[in-house]
């Protein structure tokens, strides 16, 4: 059944975000950006309606519209996750049809699951998370929320990620590591011991900057 979803943000991500949503024969489709040179330009054929204040607008006229924050950076999505959560306003998922998903997976709303992913048993995957085209995340992880696992990134088993987390591209985090809040892993880094909150750590094996 097609439903209609309301996408905040018009840029490449969103780009993606867009195609997982018409991949799975979502064609109800309204863009937003608050960028006012994105108005009126066209992603994947839609047109940019208008604004944060004007999807807001809209939403008031029709909740039964799912919203789904199409933005990469973890810190702008999280502060504008607050300022709809605050609206009262209901969240998609973007799950590309060519996922593998075990069915004991907990996931929140607002997700965006790109295609390739394989999240194995008994995952926790929280709020406005990314997992990124390609990336692995092995049994027992837990995934913050607001957090991004770029593409091809692995969690290997029990690894636990917090709130607002880049692991980037090509990442391998060993079993049962914690990475805290607020990190940045460097692509292509392996990750062998826990990172603290708000740390950066790049390279094999992984190290602060
Ligand atoms: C780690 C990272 C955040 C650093 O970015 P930055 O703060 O702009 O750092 P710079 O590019 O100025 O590089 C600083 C130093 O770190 C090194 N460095 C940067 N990224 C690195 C990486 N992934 N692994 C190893 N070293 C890295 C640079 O070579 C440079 O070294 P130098 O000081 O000896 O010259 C970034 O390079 C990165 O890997 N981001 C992940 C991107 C990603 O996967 N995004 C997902 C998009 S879907």
């Amino acid at each position: 059944m097609s439903q209609s979803f309301f996408i905040l943000g018009a840029g490449g991500h969103a780009k993606v975000v867009v195609d997982v949503l018409l991949q799975r024969g979502q064609t109800h489709l309204h863009i937003f950006d608050d960028h006012p040179a994105k108005l009126n330009t066209t992603l994947l054929g839609y047109k940019v309606e208008g604004s944060q204040q004007d999807l807001l607008y809209a939403y008031s006229q029709n909740n039964t519209v799912q919203v789904i924050i199409a933005v990469g950076q973890n810190e702008t999505r999280q502060s504008i996750y607050e300022v709809l959560l605050a609206h009262g306003i209901k969240f998609g998922n973007a799950i590309h049809p060519h996922v593998v998903i075990a069915p004991s997976v907990r996931l929140g709303q607002g997700l965006m699951i790109m295609a390739g992913v394989v999240i194995n048993p008994d995952v926790t995957i929280a709020d406005s998370v990314i997992v990124n085209t390609g990336a692995v995340v092995e049994h027992d992880c837990v995934i913050g929320a607001h957090s991004h696992i770029a593409p091809n990134a692995t969690l290997c088993g029990d690894v636990r990620v917090g709130e607002s987390t880049l692991i980037g591209a090509g990442a391998i985090i060993l079993p049962g590591i914690k990475i805290g809040s607020s990190c940045t892993i460097g692509a292509g880094a392996v990750v062998t011991q826990d990172i603290p909150d708000g740390k950066t750590a790049v390279g094999i094996p992984a190290h602060l900057t």
